[in-house]
């Protein structure tokens, strides 16, 4: 009986569909029109913050060397051509590349492990701590 009478009919229905139909397409339009700004805003946000984030940026506390520190910010480079996902670019730089995001995105680029340890050596250099992002380089 519930289900009877909550699916029955009004007899306005089609005209107030109707009028719903057509508020909804306003809104759409309001909401395309707020956006495509945003949107079209966005890369130059992110590229302007790709292109400031530098060693001071990035507290980073070690040494600066500049072979070093781009080899270091190449892989995030990399990391975030794979996805094109702001954060990750964000995250892989993190604490001065002493993250683990940046452990998953050696992993995602398949860097051979020599050349891990070779990186994790930069990041020692350059972030002037201890690295911590989990690995297992084979000895
Ligand atoms: C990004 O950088 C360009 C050139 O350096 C500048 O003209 C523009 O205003 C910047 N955009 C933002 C959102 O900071
Ligand atoms: C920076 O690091 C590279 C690679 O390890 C090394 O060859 C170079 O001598 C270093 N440069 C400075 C100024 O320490």
């Amino acid at each position: 009986m519930v289900a009877i009478q909550f699916y029955a009919v009004p007899p306005n229905e089609p005209k107030q569909q109707r009028k719903m139909c057509s508020r909804n397409i306003k809104i759409s339009v309001v909401l395309f029109l707020v956006l495509i700004p945003l949107i079209t805003a966005l890369p130059h946000n992110n590229h302007n913050l790709s292109k400031r984030s530098n060693f001071f940026d990035l507290e980073c506390k070690g040494i600066f060397n500049k072979t070093m520190f781009f080899r270091l910010d190449r892989i995030c480079e990399d990391c975030y051509q794979l996805f094109r996902e702001t954060s990750i670019h964000r995250l892989c730089k993190k604490n001065c590349f002493d993250s683990k995001w940046f452990g998953e995105c050696l992993k995602v680029l398949l860097i051979p492990s020599e050349e891990i340890s070779k990186l994790q050596h930069f990041i020692k250099v350059i972030n002037g701590s201890p690295i911590s992002f989990p690995q297992s380089v084979p000895t």
